[in-house]
């Protein structure tokens, strides 16, 4: 099928990049000239696991093109993904601007045949029906209607597209994994015609035919009401948010108690009303989704008069964890001004460039002002030296440079080659070798064995 996917982010290139693999003629429209070209010359602006291979090898098939043309993206497509931002504004609200602007963008050059227009991008519940108000609004403008001329769409302009909210759930680090290997597909809309060309266009997926696992069952399609197709996306992200912010509360009545929360998790995990995924405690969940999509629902909850009370509280207990590394630290080294602290990792979590929402930048920030002086290393960030607006920490190049000098070190992410690093090495050169393991990650009796003090969160 003809696909056009406007925004190149995390989700919009996995989508596009994804949607070619498996046989689609796909355009991945931008409006950033050098992103453009950078994907042009089938180089990815983004980090993530086998994503540069699979691009080029679609390009090079002839079904992946890039652009920052949206007129010919729009023309192209019988199916348009809406794939841009909508980063939180201080409110906590989201910021639709990027899909206003989109939606005008795809009505103004909305012309020849039936087009399914698909909400890609995490909105606010309720975008469905205003994202069409906005494609007419862009095709009246086209067609040089003012407003209050009293214009009247014909049945052939009304019929001439749908609105589908298809939320996304993969994870960054393994994206594309998770794209050929969902859970299942949510399609959001009332429109029988659009609900079965997105089922055409996933049906190689439905069939596991990208799997890792062919002989799984087909791929469910939740079909459901564009409400409902919104809400889902901002309830699954939240319930996980709620766990990973239960089990860290449990970790810190753990740490009173003397129990190990890693055992508790297992314990409780097996249960398989309870499912043993996301209860690895630790500093707290961040990224670009759940601080965002928690704080909209909290926000939406609140302009229709209900308070979440629940939500509330995970935002809470998050915030509480992301410092909890620090409080720690203060017990064990007293007092932390002049102290040398070295995390290890910066990232919101492994496999991954993005820094947004990191607690890493809340424990720098605060450890600066208690006057420590702080220093990372990060396999990405060290490597391609990307700052990411970091201030107020060095960044070392390997971990034997961050642990010479330190009083400590906080392991902040949980990148698998942390597990091979010669922590032997590193406690020679540490001024007491104390380490605080921010994701319950490392061996304690192995790194106790080399004569570190262990710390780990509530275990
Ligand atoms: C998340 C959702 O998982 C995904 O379905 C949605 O589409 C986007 O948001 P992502 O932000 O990539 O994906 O990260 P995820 O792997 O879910 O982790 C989120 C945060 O929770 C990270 O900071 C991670 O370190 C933390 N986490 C996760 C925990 O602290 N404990 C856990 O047990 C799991």
């Amino acid at each position: 099928m003809k696909v056009c996917v406007i925004g190149t982010g995390y989700v919009g290139l996995v989508t596009g990049v994804c949607l070619a693999h498996i046989g689609h003629d796909v355009i991945c429209i931008d409006n950033n000239e050098n992103k453009v070209n950078l994907m042009k010359q089938g180089q990815s602006p983004i980090y993530e696991p086998g994503l540069s291979d699979l691009m080029r090898s679609s390009m090079e098939s002839g079904r992946l093109s890039f652009s920052t043309d949206l007129g010919a993206g729009v023309n192209h497509g019988e199916i348009l993904f809406i794939a841009v931002g909508t980063p939180p504004l201080p409110t906590g609200e989201s910021d639709t601007r990027y899909v206003e602007a989109v939606a005008k963008g795809i009505g103004a050059n909305l012309r020849g045949g039936y087009k399914v227009i698909v909400n890609k991008s995490t909105v606010p519940i309720g975008s469905g029906d205003w994202v069409r108000m906005i494609v007419l609004d862009g095709l009246k403008e086209r067609l040089g209607v003012t407003q209050g001329e009293g214009f009247t769409m014909t049945e052939e302009v009304e019929a001439c597209f749908d609105v589908v909210s298809n939320p996304e759930f993969l994870r960054e680090g393994s994206a594309v994994y998770d794209t050929f290997n969902p859970d299942r597909i949510v399609l959001g809309g009332s429109s029988d015609r659009a609900i079965a060309m997105m089922s055409e266009l996933y049906q190689p997926l439905v069939n596991r035919d990208f799997s890792e696992n062919k002989s799984l069952p087909p791929v469910p399609i939740v079909v459901t009401d564009l409400s409902s197709a919104e809400m889902i996306k901002y309830a699954a992200n939240a319930f996980l948010a709620t766990k990973i912010s239960f089990i860290n509360e449990v970790a810190n009545v753990c740490d009173r108690v003397g129990a190990d929360v890693t055992q508790v998790a297992k314990g409780i995990g097996l249960d398989s009303r309870i499912g043993d995924k996301f209860l690895q405690a630790g500093i707290g969940w961040g990224g670009s989704c759940f601080p965002k999509d928690v704080s909209a629902l909290i926000h939406t909850a609140e302009d229709y008069g209900y308070s979440t009370e629940l939500l509330n509280a995970v935002v809470n207990v998050n915030k509480k964890q992301r410092v909890m590394a620090i409080e720690k630290l203060q017990q064990e080294l007293k007092i932390l001004k002049g102290k040398v602290v070295g995390l290890l990792g910066l990232t919101f979590k492994p496999d991954t460039d993005d820094m947004r929402d990191a607690p890493a930048l809340n424990i720098i920030e605060e450890l600066n002002r208690l006057g420590a002086k702080v220093k990372a290393y990060d396999p990405i960030v060290s490597q391609t030296g990307i700052s990411h607006g970091l201030s107020g920490v060095i960044i070392e190049s390997d971990a034997s440079m961050l642990a010479d000098g330190c009083d400590a070190l906080v392991l902040v992410t949980d990148w698998q080659e942390f597990l091979d690093l010669d922590f032997e090495k590193m406690a020679k050169v540490m001024k007491q070798p104390l380490i605080i393991d921010g994701r319950n990650f490392l061996d304690k009796r192995a790194i106790e064995e080399l004569g570190y003090r262990y710390v780990g969160m509530g275990r």
